[in-house]
C-alpha cells in the first residue's frame, strides 16, 4: 500500500530481536556469495595466460622459438613491464571500482549496484576477448576490474545486511569459499587451454568468466533488495517486505516488525550523531571522531582499512600471482603447475572449516590465532629455505618440507584471515557510512593487492638490479604478520552473533579486549522511546529528514 502508513511495535526484548529463518531464506542469502567466483577467477586465469605460447607470439610478433635455442626461448616471454601492467591494471580498476561503489549502492541500491557491477565487467570483458594486441587488453582489463571492484565491495555490504546474524559470519565466509573456487577454475581452465595454437588459447579462459556475469545478475533479479537500504532511504514499507522476504517470514510477524523497528531505530540514533552534510561532508564522515574512541567513525574506517591490508600483506597473493616462478626457483620441482594448482586446492579445501570456526571461535579469536600460526609457518619456511633448501639436489626433502609447511600456511590463512577479514569489514560500520567504508576498506584490499603485484616480482627477480631474495622473502612475510597479529590483538573487537545494529553498541561500550564478553541488554528501539509508543511510519523520507532537522537544532 504505497503511501499508507505501516505501524511497527516493538518490544525491548533483546533476546527475541531476530526472526528463525528458513532454509529458502539461508540459500537466499548465501547465493549472494557466488560473487566471490568472479574475484577468484578474475585473479587466476591473467598469470596462466601470459605464459601461453600462442598468446606470447600474437602479442609480441614473435615466432615459436626453436625448441633446441636456449637464448630464443629465454627471449620468447612477455616483457616483465607488460606483465606487471597487465596484472596490476585489474587491481586499479577493482580500487577506482570499489571506491565508487559505494556511492552507487546508496544511491540505486545494493542490488543493483552489483548487478550495473556485472554489466561494467561484462563490457571489460568484450574488449579482453576482442583484442590482439596489448593498449585493448589493457582496457579491457581496467574496466572489467572496476566492474569486480562493484561486486567485490558490494556482496560484501549485501551479505551483511541480509545475513542473518547467527550465521552471517559463516555466510560472508561462502563469499570467500567462492573466491578459493574461482581461483581453482581459472586454474584448471588456463590448464586445459594453453597448447592450443589457436586464439580459443586466451579467449576460452576470460570468455569463461561470462556465465559468472549472468548467473549472478540473473540470480540477483529474483533476490530482494537490503531491508537497510530501504530504511536509509526512508522506504519503511519496501525494508518491512525485504525482511519478510529474506527471513522467509510473514510481514506482520513479531520478529520482523522487531527486527525492523530495531534497525529503524538504530538508524535514527546513528543518523543523530552523524550529521549529514553535503556529498563531501558525507565522505568526510568517515574519518570523523576520535582516535581513541573504538566506536568513532574514523576508528571504523581505519580498522576496515587496515584489515584489509594486513590481509594482503599475510603474502598470500605471492603464492597465488608468483608461486609458479617460486617453485621454479627452488630447482628441484619438476611441474610447477602442479604445485600451484596444489596451493589453490588446499586453500580451496581448508576454507569451509572457517563456517564453523568463526561462528563458534569468532572473528577476533581466530584473527589472533591465525596469525601467530602464519608467522610461525612463514618463519619455518624462511629457515629452512636458507639452509637445507639450497641444495640443489634430485627430490631434496628440505624443498617438499618448505612445500608442506608453505601450505599449513594457506590452509591456516583460508580458515582465518582469508574469510575474517571480509567477514568484519562487512560487520563493524553503522549504516550512514556503511556502504563507504565497505568500499573504502575493499579499496584499500586491492590497493595493497596491486602494490604486492607490482613489487614482488622485483623482490625476488634474479636480474641484474633485482633482490633476489629467493626463500628469504618469507622473513618478510612472517614479520608482516607479526604486525598483523599486534593489530587484532589491539584493535579487532569480537562481533559474532550480534546484529549489525547490536555490533554498533558493542563498540560504545567496550574496548576490543572486552567486546567478546558484551551482552546485548538493551534496544534502540527502547532507546528511542519507539518500543513505548511503537512507531507510525509514514512513507519516508522522514527519517533522514527528521533527524536531519534534529542535528540541525
Ligand atoms: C584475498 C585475495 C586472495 C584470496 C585467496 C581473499 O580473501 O582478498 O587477495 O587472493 O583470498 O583465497
Amino acid at each position: 500500500m504505497p503511501g499508507g502508513a505501516v505501524v511497527f511495535t516493538g518490544t525491548a526484548d533483546t533476546s527475541r530481536v531476530e526472526a528463525p529463518v528458513t532454509v529458502k531464506a539461508y540459500l537466499m542469502c548465501a547465493f549472494a556469495a557466488f560473487g566471490g567466483i568472479f574475484f577468484g577467477y578474475d585473479t587466476g586465469w591473467m598469470s596462466g595466460v601470459l605464459a601461453m605460447p600462442y598468446f606470447i607470439r600474437q602479442y609480441t610478433g614473435l615466432d615459436y622459438p626453436d625448441p633446441n635455442d636456449a637464448d630464443a626461448k629465454a627471449a620468447f616471454v612477455i616483457s616483465a613491464r607488460d606483465q606487471s601492467l597487465t596484472t596490476s591494471i585489474l587491481s586499479a580498476g577493482t580500487f577506482f571500482g570499489a571506491i565508487i561503489a559505494g556511492d552507487v549502492a546508496d544511491f540505486i541500491g545494493r542490488r543493483w549496484t552489483i548487478i550495473t557491477g556485472c554489466g561494467i565487467f561484462s563490457i571489460g570483458c568484450i574488449l579482453e576477448v576482442a583484442s590482439t594486441g596489448l593498449a585493448v587488453m589493457v582496457v579491457g582489463r581496467f574496466i572489467a576490474g572496476c566492474g569486480v571492484g562493484f561486486i567485490s565491495a558490494i556482496i560484501i555490504l549485501y551479505m551483511s545486511e541480509i545475513a542473518p546474524k547467527k550465521v552471517r559470519g559463516a555466510l560472508v565466509s561462502g563469499y570467500q569459499f567462492c573466491i578459493t573456487i574461482g581461483i581453482v577454475l581459472a586454474n584448471c581452465v588456463v590448464y586445459a587451454t594453453q597448447n592450443r595454437k589457436d586464439t580459443g588459447s586466451y579467449r576460452i579462459p576470460i570468455a569463461v568468466q561470462f556465465l559468472w556475469a549472468i548467473i549472478l545478475s540473473v540470480g540477483l533479479f529474483f533476490l530482494p533488495e537490503s531491508p537497510r537500504y530501504f530504511v536509509k532511504k526512508g522506504q519503511l514499507e519496501k525494508a518491512a517486505n525485504a525482511l519478510a522476504h529474506v527471513r522467509g517470514q510473514p510481514i506482520d510477524s513479531e520478529f520482523i516488525q522487531e527486527e525492523l523497528a530495531e534497525i529503524i531505530a538504530n538508524h535514527e540514533y546513528e543518523m543523530s550523531v552523524i550529521p549529514q552534510t553535503s556529498y563531501m561532508g558525507g565522505w568526510t564522515n568517515c574519518f570523523s571522531g576520535s582516535l581513541t574512541n573504538g566506536a568513532s567513525n574514523i576508528r571504523r574506517t581505519l580498522l576496515g582499512i587496515l584489515m584489509q591490508a594486513m590481509q594482503q600483506l599475510t603474502g598470500i597473493n605471492f603464492i597465488f600471482y608468483f608461486g609458479n616462478v617460486f617453485f621454479k626457483s627452488l630447482g628441484t620441482i619438476k611441474n610447477p603447475f602442479l604445485i600451484s594448482l596444489t596451493t589453490s586446492l588446499v586453500n580451496m579445501g581448508c576454507t569451509p572449516v572457517s563456517f564453523y570456526i568463526i561462528e563458534k571461535l569468532g572473528r577476533r579469536t581466530i584473527l589472533i590465532w591465525g596469525a601467530a600460526f602464519m608467522v610461525g609457518f612463514q618463519f619455518i619456511v624462511g629457515i629452512v629455505g636458507v639452509t637445507a633448501g639450497r641444495l640443489e639436489k634430485h627430490d631434496n626433502p628440505a624443498v617438499s618440507a618448505m612445500i608442506a609447511f608453505i601450505c599449513f600456511f594457506i590452509g591456516t590463512f583460508a580458515v582465518t584471515w582469508g574469510p575474517a577479514a571480509w567477514v568484519v569489514v562487512g560487520e563493524i560500520f553503522p549504516l550512514p557510512i556503511r556502504s563507504r567504508g565497505v568500499g573504502l576498506s575493499t579499496a584499500s584490499n586491492w590497493f595493497w593487492n596491486c602494490i604486492i603485484s607490482v613489487i614482488t616480482p622485483y623482490l625476488v627477480g634474479t636480474a641484474k638490479h633485482d633482490a633476489n631474495l629467493g626463500a628469504k622473502i618469507f622473513f618478510m612475510w612472517g614479520s608482516l604478520c607479526i604486525i598483523s597479529f599486534v593489530f587484532a590483538l589491539f584493535l579487532v573487537p569480537e562481533t559474532k552473533g550480534l546484529t549489525l545494529e547490536q555490533v554498533d553498541r558493542m563498540l560504545e561500550e567496550t574496548t576490543p579486549w572486552t567486546s567478546a564478553a558484551w551482552v546485548p541488554h538493551d534496544t534502540f528501539a527502547h532507546e528511542m522511546g519507539l518500543t513505548e509508543k511503537g512507531i507510525d511510519v509514514a512513507p519516508v523520507e522522514n527519517v533522514e529528514q527528521s533527524t536531519n532537522e534534529k542535528s540541525a537544532v
